[in-house]
Parts: structure tokens; C-alpha cells; sequence
């Protein structure tokens, strides 16, 4: 039981793993200052050309073991250098008054690495440059995105994500203020006026208990349904699906509220094994980690971990590794049509809608027999139970009917 426990939760922090990766460091100018702080997910998608005269996609992530030489700094001008495998990323930055930018992305890959381009054709370094949306960055500010940003450019697209960068750094050290991305502010459409406490402000007593989430006031439209799946490789058909609309409430001190997970613009990751596999997929606003174990016969969803920004911008991370939910045996799917809610965390619900899960045993891509949910399954009964009265009902008016017509058969026709 120990070692099980153990065994999950090495796996959730080699989820962990996979998600932080990216890279951190430090850039000093020439007196041993800090000017350069940067922290961030690079996700390149390279084509090139192979052997057989086919065009091959290498896709690789910025590793977390890279070198700065070459990096600079200047009053007005820096340069961030990443080097790793023979490749190297920079950004060169420039200050202009109380506002700093990143004005190029020079990325050169060298295409002898044959782990990452396998069978290319040449063994040249190319190099291209493509211009971020890096800009308007207060002085003194550190630049911030977690919202994924490609840049696309002829061969090449990066994805920059979970940045965090400041160049032009004063006093040896990082500042705490953020200049957020434009792709990180919160929507529009979600007025922060309705979350206004419905309390009466001067009511005191009551300000040391929270007060019961009773009243998630602006009802939101129903989530759409995301299709997610995952694929051994390339070539093989699914071997997990999963389909959802999800909602989360989300205490934050006193406040709570609710927000819909938006598939369109998702990207999904995960892993199929014989004993757990992980989905995790990840929006603008937040990321969301899936562990389903199998327990020989059944499966179930473990643990869940989801992390993200309100659309106020305070960022939240809930977890619960220890569930027992969505259970079907394996080879089924477990499906629940009806809106449901889960209590993860005490701060974290989760309400789900047209769901449908099968991490284990998918032929063919498609979900396997359904094992519903209670509410559905009742859902089910109501009519089934109502056909079967009525069934019952003219089994008996049938039988009333012969019966009198026997008897009346039998008393001889005295009827009118
Ligand atoms: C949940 O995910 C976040 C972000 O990856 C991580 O920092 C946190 O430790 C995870 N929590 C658990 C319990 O795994
Ligand atoms: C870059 O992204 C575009 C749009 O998603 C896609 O059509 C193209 O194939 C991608 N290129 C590479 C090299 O991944
Ligand atoms: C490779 O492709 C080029 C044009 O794209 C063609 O002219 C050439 O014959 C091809 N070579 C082989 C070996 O298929
Ligand atoms: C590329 O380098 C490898 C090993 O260094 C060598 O075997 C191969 O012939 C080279 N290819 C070209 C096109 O130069
Ligand atoms: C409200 O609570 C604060 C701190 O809990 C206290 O200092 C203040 O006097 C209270 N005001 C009233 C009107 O009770
Ligand atoms: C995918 O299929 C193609 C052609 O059927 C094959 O050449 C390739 O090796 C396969 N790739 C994998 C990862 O199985
Ligand atoms: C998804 O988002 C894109 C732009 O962000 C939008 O053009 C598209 O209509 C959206 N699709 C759906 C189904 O909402
Ligand atoms: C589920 O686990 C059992 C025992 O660990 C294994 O024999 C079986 O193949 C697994 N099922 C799937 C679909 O991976
Ligand atoms: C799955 O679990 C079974 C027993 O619980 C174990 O014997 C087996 O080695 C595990 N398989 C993998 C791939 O971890
Ligand atoms: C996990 O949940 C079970 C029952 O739901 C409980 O008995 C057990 O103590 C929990 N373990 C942890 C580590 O929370
Ligand atoms: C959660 O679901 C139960 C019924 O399953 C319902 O009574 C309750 O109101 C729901 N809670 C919320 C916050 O929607």
C-alpha cells in the first residue's frame, strides 16, 4: 500500500517535471550585476530536409541545462544568448526611456545533430531571426507570459511559454512587479464588478468566517465540450479519450467564483502505460493534469492538479492525488452525461458535463461500451419504469377485456 502510494506519487512529480521543464538564468554584466534574469518554455518545430527527399518536423524543447556565453549587456541594449547541443537561441533587447523591449529571435540549429534531426540531408547550421510580441515592458518590470506565444517564421516555430523575463535589471536584482502579456490579462467579457460581496459592508462579525460560496452570482453559459486524446506514436489510432466540459469553482480567501475551461486553442499532452496513464491539457488560463490508475479490473481517475490564473490574474495551483473517480472496468469507458460536481480540494470544485473518459483498453480509437454514471443511469430508469407501466397497464385492460368477453360468452348474449 506504502509503495503504491509511493509509486503514484513519483509519478505525479514526473508529470511535475514535464511541465516545468524550461530554463532559468542569470546574465552579469562586466562589474558581476545582475542584468539579465530570464526564466522560460521553448517548444521548437523544425522542418527540414531528409535523406529520401522527405521533409522531416523535428520537435524539441529549450533544455534546462543551457550555456550564456555570448550574452551582453549594455545601458541600451542586451543580449540574452542560450546555447545548448551545438544550437543557440537569443533575444536582444533595447531600452527606450522607461520602456524596454525585445526586438529579434535568432535561433540556429545545426542539423549534424542527428538525435534531433534524424536523417537530414545536409549537415549545415541555418539560422533564422523572427520578431516577438515582446514589448511595452515598464522598466524595472519583469516581462510575464504564461500564455503559450508561437512565432512562426519559414521552418521554424517556437512557442514560447511560462516566461519570465527582465533585462536591464538595476540594483543586482530581479524585480517583483510584472508587466503582464497581453494574452494573460483577463477577458473582457468577464466584468470583475459582479464578484462585488453581496454582504452588507458594514456587517462586521460575519468578516471573520468566510462567508458560504452560496451564490456564484453571473450563472456562465455551459462549457463546451472538449475532445481530447492521446496517441502512442504517430501512426497508432488513440489509446486514451477523453471528452468533457469542464467547469471549476474556486475559493481564493473569501472569494469564489467560477470559470469555464475553454478547449478552443488547447494543447494536449500525456502518456499511456499499462498501470496509469496522464492526460494533461492546457489552455490559455489554465493547465490540467489527469492521472487514471488501473486496478487490474477497473479504472479510475487518481489524481488531478490543476493550476492557472484567475481572470484577476491571482494564480492558483489545487491538487488532489488521492481520488477515486470515474471508475469503469478497463475496456469500458465511464461516461456521465449529466452535469456533475466533485469536491477535490477544499478551495477546488470540478463540474463536469457530457463526459466521457477511457484511459485503458481503446480498440480502434473509438471509446469502448459505456459504463454510465448514476445520475445518468437514473435519468435512464424514469422512462424505462413509465414504458414499463404502461405496459403492465394494457396487459390488464387486454386481460379484463377477455376475460369479460368470455364471460360474456359464456352468459350468452344478454347484452344490448
Ligand atoms: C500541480 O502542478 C503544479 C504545476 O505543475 C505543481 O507546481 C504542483 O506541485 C503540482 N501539485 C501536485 C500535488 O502534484
Ligand atoms: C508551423 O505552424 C503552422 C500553423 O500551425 C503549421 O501549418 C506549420 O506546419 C508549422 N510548421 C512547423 C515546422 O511545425
Ligand atoms: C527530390 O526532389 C526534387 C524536387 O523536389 C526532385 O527534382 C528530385 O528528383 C528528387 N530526388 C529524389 C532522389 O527523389
Ligand atoms: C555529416 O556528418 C556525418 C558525421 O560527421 C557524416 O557521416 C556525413 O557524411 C556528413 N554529411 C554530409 C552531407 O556532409
Ligand atoms: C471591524 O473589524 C475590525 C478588525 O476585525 C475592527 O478593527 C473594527 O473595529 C470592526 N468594526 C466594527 C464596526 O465592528
Ligand atoms: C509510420 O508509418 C510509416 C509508413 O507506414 C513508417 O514509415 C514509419 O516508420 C511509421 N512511424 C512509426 C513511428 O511507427
Ligand atoms: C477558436 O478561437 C479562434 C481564435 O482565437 C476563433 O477564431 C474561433 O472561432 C474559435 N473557435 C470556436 C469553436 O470557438
Ligand atoms: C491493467 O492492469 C493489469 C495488471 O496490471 C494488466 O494486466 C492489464 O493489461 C492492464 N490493462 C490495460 C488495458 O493496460
Ligand atoms: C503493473 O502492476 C502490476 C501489479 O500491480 C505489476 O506487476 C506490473 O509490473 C506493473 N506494470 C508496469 C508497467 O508498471
Ligand atoms: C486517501 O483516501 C482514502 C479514502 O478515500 C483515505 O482512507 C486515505 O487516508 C487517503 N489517503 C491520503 C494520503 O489522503
Ligand atoms: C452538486 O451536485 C449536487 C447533486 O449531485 C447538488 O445538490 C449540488 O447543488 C451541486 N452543487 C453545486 C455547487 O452545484
Amino acid at each position: 500500500m506504502y509503495r503504491y502510494a509511493a509509486f503514484v506519487l513519483l509519478l505525479t512529480s514526473g508529470i511535475v517535471f514535464q511541465l516545468s521543464h524550461g530554463v532559468e538564468v542569470e546574465v552579469k554584466d562586466s562589474k558581476g550585476d545582475l542584468c539579465i534574469y530570464a526564466n522560460l518554455t521553448v517548444d521548437f518545430s523544425v522542418s527540414y530536409k531528409k535523406n529520401d527527399n522527405k521533409t522531416g518536423v523535428a520537435e524539441f524543447e529549450l533544455p534546462s541545462k543551457v550555456t550564456i556565453n555570448g550574452s551582453e549587456c549594455d545601458s541600451k541594449s542586451s543580449l540574452l544568448k542560450l546555447n545548448f547541443g551545438g544550437h543557440s537561441w537569443s533575444v536582444n533587447f533595447t531600452l527606450d526611456g522607461e520602456k524596454y523591449q525585445a526586438d529579434l529571435i535568432t535561433f540556429s540549429y545545426d542539423l549534424s545533430d542527428k538525435t534531433n534531426f534524424p536523417d537530414a540531408e545536409s549537415n549545415d547550421t541555418l539560422t533564422i531571426t523572427a520578431k516577438p510580441e515582446i514589448k511595452d515592458v515598464v522598466k524595472d518590470t519583469c516581462y510575464s507570459c504564461k500564455s503559450r506565444d508561437m512565432i512562426q517564421s519559414d521552418a521554424v516555430n517556437q512557442t514560447l511559454w511560462n516566461v519570465l523575463m527582465q533585462a536591464f535589471v538595476s540594483n543586482n536584482s530581479k524585480s517583483g512587479e510584472l508587466t503582464h502579456c497581453a494574452a494573460d490579462l483577463p477577458a473582457t467579457t468577464a466584468p470583475p464588478t459582479t464578484h462585488a460581496p453581496t454582504a452588507a459592508p458594514t456587517t462586521n462579525a460575519s468578516a471573520t468566517t468566510a462567508p458560504p460560496p452560496t451564490t456564484p452570482i453571473p450563472t456562465l453559459p455551459t462549457p463546451t465540450v472538449g475532445k481530447y486524446s492521446i496517441k502512442k506514436d504517430e501512426n497508432s489510432t488513440a489509446c486514451l479519450l477523453a471528452d468533457f466540459g469542464l467547469r471549476i469553482g474556486l475559493k481564493q480567501g473569501q472569494k469564489y467564483q467560477e470559470m469555464n475551461f475553454d478547449p478552443n486553442g488547447t494543447t494536449t499532452s500525456g502518456r499511456c502505460g499499462v498501470n496509469s496513464s496522464d492526460l494533461i491539457v492546457v489552455s490559455n488560463s489554465m493547465t490540467i493534469m489527469l492521472t487514471f490508475t488501473n486496478d487490474t479490473k477497473k479504472f479510475r481517475l487518481h489524481a488531478l492538479n490543476i493550476t492557472g490564473k484567475t481572470s484577476s490574474g491571482v494564480a492558483f495551483s489545487e491538487a488532489n492525488t488521492n481520488l477515486s473517480l470515474w471508475q469503469a472496468a478497463v475496456g469500458a469507458s465511464y461516461m456521465c452525461n449529466k452535469e456533475q460536481n466533485y469536491t477535490i480540494t477544499s478551495a477546488l470544485t470540478l463540474f463536469t458535463f457530457d463526459l466521457r473518459v477511457q484511459p485503458f483498453g481503446v480498440k480502434k480509437g473509438v471509446f469502448s461500451t459505456a459504463e454510465e454514471c448514476q445520475s445518468d443511469a437514473e435519468s435512464f430508469l424514469v422512462p424505462i419504469a413509465v414504458g414499463v407501466s404502461l405496459l403492465v397497464l394494457i396487459l390488464i385492460v387486454l386481460a379484463a377485456y377477455f376475460i369479460g368477453r368470455k364471460r360474456n360468452a359464456a352468459t350468452g348474449y344478454e347484452s344490448f
